[in-house]
């Protein structure tokens, strides 16, 4: 019989899959994440001490899949919050780019398991060049974490649902705490914006808890987005790292053909396949861009693709809309976001009668290359 065991039952928590778990858990393991490590008003870790930034000119990261997307994301925050040049590359491609190397760069790699071949050999290759390393990590004592100089571990627990939901939650977090930590060391940002980000940081797992309401909506939508033959997810600055993650959620239990873009490259390529077929998730946060992304949305409407936004705020032009809190801070828009994405993946997966722990195809960690 397909009925989960009473001891299969008991392991998830009474969920009906393990990613369901993972997706409800991720605002407990995003405290367990943040503990001790925010501190008055002040970013602390105790794996790490200021010597790590002595010298350092740009950070580069190197990661795979969905660790990825939080590495991309992570790149804006570097960037904006600390003024760092920062830049990522997927690992598989940095092994064979004959990446140019120089010492004043700090090398991170991201990665949930600590196994993963490509991101692995990434990091030798990088301390093999003399380049101080870090990794973001989920498992302690695995391959990455005794190679590298430096861990910060996500205390995210055990994730078994193959699609990655609370893994990418923590590592992002501990990215944002890891740019602020910087801009701090380095004297890059104001007491006042640091406060805020704080501020903002300490509601992160508000943000991550799931509503019945948001959960219910997400599987009425099911419904009618299983039938769609390409998704688009769109959205802006670390929305697009987000819309990547959104559809690549989608690929991977669903198996649904979705492409996340930035919503300003639709007009050079991809708007040519809008039409009513083509579902477009587009994330409109309220406080950042939202009049730039607001038009990259009418454009795709007046194409006729079917629109679902996701946004705080109600949009005429969409089909369907899930509404998502009133905040201050646009990470904070990101984690609820985050939340609908996942779980509209799982609910059209769970639809289409997929096993959504164990997608055909996929590995949970892949150890060759
Ligand atoms: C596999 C998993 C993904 C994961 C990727 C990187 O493809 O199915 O969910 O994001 O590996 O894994 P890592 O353990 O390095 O984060």
């Amino acid at each position: 019989s397909t009925l989960p065991t009473s001891k299969q039952f008991a392991q998830k928590d009474g969920f009906r899959f393990f990613m369901e778990k993972e997706i409800y858990e991720q605002s407990n393991v995003v405290s367990d994440c943040m503990l001790g490590r925010i501190q008055d008003e002040e970013i602390l870790f105790d794996e790490i001490d200021s010597s790590i930034i002595e010298g350092i000119n740009e950070i580069k990261i190197c990661a795979c899949g969905t660790s990825y997307h939080a590495g991309l994301t992570a790149s804006y925050l570097f960037e904006r919050l600390a003024k760092v040049r920062c830049n990522v590359v997927i690992a598989s491609e940095f092994r064979y780019k004959e990446p140019l190397l120089t010492k004043d760069t700090l090398f991170i790699v991201i990665s949930q398991s600590g196994e993963t071949a490509d991101t692995l050999e990434a990091l030798k290759m990088a301390k093999n060049a003399g380049l101080k390393t870090l990794v973001v990590c989920n498992v302690d004592n695995s391959s990455m974490t005794r190679l590298a100089d430096h861990t910060i571990l996500t205390r995210a627990g055990i994730e078994k649902g193959v699609a990655s939901t609370k893994a990418f939650s923590t590592q992002t977090v501990v990215l944002w705490m890891l740019s602020l930590y910087f801009a701090k060391q380095n004297d890059k940002i104001s007491k006042e914006t640091l406060q805020k980000e704080i501020h903002a940081l300490r509601e992160v797992p508000k943000s991550l808890i799931v509503s019945d309401k948001m959960h219910e909506k997400t599987k009425r939508l099911s419904k009618r987005y299983l039938h769609g033959h390409g998704f688009f997810f769109i959205g802006r600055d670390v929305f697009f790292p987000l819309a990547l993650e959104g559809a690549l959620k989608l690929k991977e239990i669903s198996y649904l053909h979705a492409e996340g873009y930035p919503a300003g490259e639709m007009k050079h390529g991809p708007i040519a396949l809008a039409d009513p077929e083509l579902f477009t998730i587009a994330l409109m946060p309220e406080n950042l861009l939202y009049d730039k992304i607001k038009s990259n949305v009418e454009e795709l409407s007046a194409r006729d693709s079917t629109i679902c936004t996701i946004s705080p705020l109600e949009f005429e032009l969409s089909d369907d809309f899930i509404k998502t809190q009133k905040t201050d801070h646009y990470m904070l828009e990101f984690f609820e976001m985050l939340v609908v994405l996942q779980l509209l993946s799982m609910e059209i997966s769970v639809r289409l009668g997929n096993d959504v722990d164990m997608p055909r195809n996929l590995a949970k960690s892949v150890t060759v290359e």
